[in-house]
């Protein structure tokens, strides 16, 4: 059973600010994709984390598909249609063009896809982000595939002992590096430390049960901004990982998310702050919108169907995390428009800051 899995994501409005994506939209969406089942798709489930949905598509055309990708488009304008007949905040924020060519990516939404053959038992999980970016990943992804203090696995079980290859993009040069943990620890941390380098996707290494090009996991690397060439928002990216039998198991997965790490986005995609796993029901911006927040849906992959979701961070386990994550936003909102509150010069050229520092420029004298 070979099956591709696509979760492409968009902020096409939302209820009140930045805060939600509005019912109706996931309402929409379900009735398309039930309409569409057999017809292009498997199966499927709706989510959203804050003002982000996500369509999770479970069919079997590959990646980069025309139809699968369509259907994606007609349901993010139909709802940027409802947001602007609503008067919702921010309506159509993520479609940056109008003409769909065959190929959602680089239009503006979020997309991770992995192509896979299904192992007997194929536990998956989606994450989706909101006030963030691309990036946001790297930090849980070298957790749970690289770190053994994260992931005994690495250790302790020989299906999985030899390490995993990390695929690290740098988006501003559009170019892409292969390293391998364990040998090139040093390395893929020297890069993924920054941002600017983005994992994209995880593969095994020879000897693993798992070919070597089918990937283990995958992240949406679109940065909205530098799309659009001016701030529009912010990426709020998406990522599949698998787990079990020879990948880090649900619990190590999950683990990785257990610190609430700095991520940048936040207010006005100008302010870096902690990222807080939350249960669907709780995955809204409110406080200086947000703080960042991060979601996990759990499925097993068998039959064409996505069995699931568990709402993984609905659990009193994350409760510290996320008390944490509070305290962490009390103490970093006091630096106010200070660093490392807000974000470095370098970040802060895809934030509408510029356009102040222009008007400033003739102000400027010699000293
Ligand atoms: P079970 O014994 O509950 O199957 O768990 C196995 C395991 O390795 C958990 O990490
Ligand atoms: P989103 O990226 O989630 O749309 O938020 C934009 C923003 O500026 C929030 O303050
Ligand atoms: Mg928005
Ligand atoms: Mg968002
Ligand atoms: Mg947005």
């Amino acid at each position: 059973e070979k099956v591709t899995i696509s979760v492409i994501k968009a902020d096409t409005g939302s209820l009140v600010g930045n805060h939600i994506v509005p019912p109706i939209f996931e309402e929409t969406a379900e009735d398309i994709l039930e309409d569409s089942v057999d017809e292009i798709i498997l199966d499927y489930h709706v989510t959203h984390v804050g003002d982000d949905m996500s369509l999770i598509l479970l069919h079997n055309k590959g990646e980069d598909n025309p139809e699968v990708h369509g259907l994606a488009w007609k349901i993010f304008q139909k709802t940027t249609k409802i947001a602007k007949d609503m008067g919702l905040y921010g309506a159509g924020e993520d479609l940056l063009s109008e003409d769909f060519k065959g190929n959602i990516k680089n239009m503006g939404p979020g997309v991770a896809e992995m192509t896979i053959n299904v192992r007997q038992t194929e536990p998956i999980f989606v994450f989706a982000a909101d006030k963030t970016e691309a990036g946001a990943f790297n930090y849980p992804l070298f957790q749970m595939f690289a770190n053994p203090f994260n992931t005994p696995g690495l250790i302790i079980d020989p299906a999985m002992h030899m390490g995993f290859k990390f695929e690290i993009w740098d988006l501003d040069n559009h170019k892409k590096i292969y390293l391998s943990a364990p040998e090139d620890l040093y390395d893929i941390l020297s890069l993924i430390g920054s941002i600017k380098y983005v994992i994209k996707r995880i593969y095994p290494r020879q000897g693993h049960k798992i070919p070597e090009n089918e990937p283990v996991a995958v992240t949406s690397t679109e940065r909205l901004n530098a799309e659009a060439g001016k701030y529009v928002g912010k990426d709020d990216p998406v990522m599949i990982v698998r787990s079990q039998k020879g990948l880090p198991a649900a619990g190590e997965v999950l683990e990785a998310f257990s610190f609430p790490y700095m991520v940048d986005g936040w207010m006005r995609g100008f302010h870096w702050g902690p990222l807080m796993p939350v249960s669907v029901k709780d995955a809204k911006a409110t406080r200086f919108d947000g703080p960042a927040r991060v979601i996990s849906l759990g499925f097993q992959v068998k039959n064409g169907k996505l069995y699931g979701p568990e709402d993984m961070f609905d659990d009193p386990a994350f409760d510290l995390t996320r008390n944490k994550a509070m305290e962490i936003t009390d103490y970093i909102r006091r630096h106010g428009p200070f660093e490392p509150h807000r974000v470095s010069s370098e970040l802060a050229q895809y934030t509408t800051l510029p356009k102040i520092l222009e008007k400033l420029k003739d102000r400027f004298q010699d000293i």
